[in-house]
């Protein structure tokens, strides 16, 4: 006997199948007969994608058309899998498709299709439930260092790295688009810039194939750059408006207080003291607390800075809307002079082109 709780989740009401063909008698039936178990959207081959991420899409097309359509759903964070219709040649192997002829008679398509929608939408709903919980963990992690690095407690160096490893393991497995839309769901706090940092620190480094003991360091210190604020007054780091001139200079304080902690609690890497010191300078020598200039900027340092400039701009204030990924992005790229542009140009790439699938 089944009770409510074993059976199969509805399907997500804003879920869509792409289809995409161009055949429109054929593209017309199909996109009726899926429409009985999921929104459909229907596009011929030269139409835009629209927004919104597809649990997978339908690929009917002319192999001349094909590989853009391949291109565009491959650019996306993580790749969405589609069922390919192919004429001719099945071309070749691709991790994300599976592939019929397109002489295959319309129920063998429907029914791979009906399979291919319960496996996308169910292992959806499980990368959800996933992700809140590897979220709510890491945020738990996050306080906990916190708390103790305000009253002045050792910080443990085993939650701190499960904290790693739960950033790594989220952004790993569904993307930074979606790690970013799970803390965005809250206010955004010290505890969710923190692990946006840290996620979007593990993004980049992924992308520029760190290897894993360099990737769970910059992990790491982006978990850690922040901490000195831990012994900022509480009613500054939330104070839901603009910080007069006392309090803005409290707050700037919050990296050497960091880098001090850490010190006196010893066991931590030198180059992630460093970032917790030195993220606020910049290349132009500007920045604080010891106005370094250029090469004295660390890169482990500047790519931390461009994570945490991203993070506060498309995080939610009191006092203003976030930004989108690309308005951030837009906004850094005219600051030449304070983060690294070279950096910035392979980080940039890493944030944009993904639409989160987060319910
Ligand atoms: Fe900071
Ligand atoms: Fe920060």
């Amino acid at each position: 006997m089944s009770s409510s709780s074993d059976r199969t989740p509805p399907l997500q009401s804003d879920a869509f199948v792409l289809l995409v063909s161009d055949r429109p008698s054929e593209c017309a039936a199909l996109g009726r007969a899926i429409a009985f178990v999921i929104h459909c959207r229907s596009l011929g081959p030269g139409d835009a994608p629209g927004p919104g991420r597809p649990v997978f899409a339908i690929l009917d097309l002319a192999p001349s058309r094909l590989q853009a359509w391949v291109r565009q759903l491959d650019a996306r964070s993580p790749p969405v899998p589609r069922l390919v219709l192919a004429r001719g040649e099945a071309g070749r192997p691709d991790a994300h498709a599976v592939v019929m002829p397109t002489s295959a008679s319309r129920k063998a398509i429907l029914s791979k299709a009906f399979a291919m929608i319960e496996a996308a939408t169910c292992s959806a709903v499980e990368r959800t439930r996933r992700l809140r919980e590897r979220a709510q963990a890491a945020k738990g992690i996050v306080s906990e260092l916190f708390d103790s690095a305000a009253l002045g407690g050792t910080l443990t160096r085993s939650e701190l790295d499960r904290g790693t490893e739960i950033v790594l393991a989220a952004v790993t497995e569904v993307g930074i688009s979606n790690w970013l839309a799970e803390l965005w769901r809250h206010d955004a706090g010290v505890y969710e810039h923190t692990l946006s940092v840290s996620g979007c620190c593990a993004a980049f480094g992924g992308r520029i194939g760190l290897s894993r003991v360099d990737l769970a360091r910059l992990a790491r210190a982006g978990l850690l750059h922040d901490l000195g604020k831990a012994r900022i007054p509480r009613e500054i780091l939330d104070k839901p408006g603009r910080l007069d001139a006392n309090e803005a200079k409290l707050m700037r304080r919050h990296p050497e207080l960091g880098a001090t902690l850490l010190t006196a609690q010893g066991g931590f890497d030198p180059e992630v003291i460093d970032v917790v010191r030195h993220h606020h300078e910049r290349l132009d020598g500007t920045g604080y607390p010891d106005r370094l200039k250029g090469r004295e900027i660390a890169d482990l340092v500047r790519i931390v800075s461009i994570c945490d400039v991203f993070s506060a701009l498309t995080e939610r204030r009191a006092y203003r809307e976030p930004a989108k990924p690309a308005e951030a992005l837009a906004i850094m790229v005219q600051t030449a002079g304070h983060l690294d542009q070279d950096l910035l140009s392979a980080f940039a790439p890493a944030m944009l082109g993904c639409e989160p699938f987060v319910l």
